[in-house]
């Protein structure tokens, strides 16, 4: 469903993602771990096309390749991506909020299926964006992130900021969502409880590269939690 080859990503001229490798399934939940500063946010945002990759890189969605297109083109080959923070539109109310996820769709209806996962932001459609609690601005940010009919989902660090009670039960709105549409979830994550809960498979970088890598049935928690400690 994405298949990464040879990615490289530079700020300037400090490479940090020096060639990395990396295949999805459909249907799977990935975690990818890893301490601050080791490149999840890098890789995101260079998939999604915030940033740019070398030349001969390659980001194939469902075999189009994407790695020299702009983000909107990478939208409409079926990826979406929250980011870091967030970044829901503070002053914008809720179903405002979600609206922006459907500018090039066809219908600016939203979905009933994002109420009946979330349905606290059909009971606060009118509120702004800004006065809902951390979990439910992710609850939002994710909301916008899949009405525009994703393949591939991109999460990064959406626990960050959010009470214990709110990441299990983010957990399992990770599971209902891969079920209801057999999309690919991709979760960028420092939290090894949640990922444990909702991932089929780990993988953890280490400056910019991935330096471990194993399914859900072989987890060595003890070992994640090592590269996971500073
Ligand atoms: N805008 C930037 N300019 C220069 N270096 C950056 C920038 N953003 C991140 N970096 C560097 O890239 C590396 C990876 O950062 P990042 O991808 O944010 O890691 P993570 O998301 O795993 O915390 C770090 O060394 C960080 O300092
Ligand atoms: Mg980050």
């Amino acid at each position: 469903m994405l298949s990464i080859k040879d990615l490289k990503v530079s700020y300037g001229e400090s490479e940090v993602i020096g060639g990395l490798n990396l295949e999805l399934e459909q249907g799977e939940i990935l975690a990818v771990m890893g301490r601050n500063g080791m490149g999840k946010t890098t890789l995101f945002k260079s998939i999604i096309g915030v940033l740019g990759c070398g030349p001969k890189s390659s980001i194939k969605i469902d075999d189009v390749e994407v790695a020299h297109e702009p983000s909107y083109k990478r939208v409409r080959a079926g990826l979406a991506y929250v980011p870091q923070g967030r970044m829901i539109y503070p002053t914008m109310t809720v179903t405002d909020n979600i609206r922006v996820g459907l500018e090039t769709a066809k219908s600016k209806d939203i979905p009933d299926y994002i109420y009946e996962l979330f349905p606290v932001l059909h009971e606060m459609g009118k509120r702004k964006g800004g006065n809902l609690s951390g979990g439910q601005q992710q609850q939002l940010a994710i909301a916008r992130a899949l009405v525009t009919e994703p393949k591939v989902l991109l999460l990064d660090e959406p626990t960050e900021g959010i009470q214990p009670s709110i990441i299990k039960e983010m957990a399992r709105t990770l599971k209902t969502i891969r079920d209801m549409h057999n999309i690919s979830i991709i979760v960028a994550e420092q939290v090894l409880s949640f990922t444990l809960d909702s991932c089929d498979r780990f993988l953890v970088m280490e400056g910019g590269s991935i330096v471990h890598s194993s399914p859900r049935a072989d987890v060595d928690a003890e070992k994640i939690k090592k590269f996971l400690s500073v």
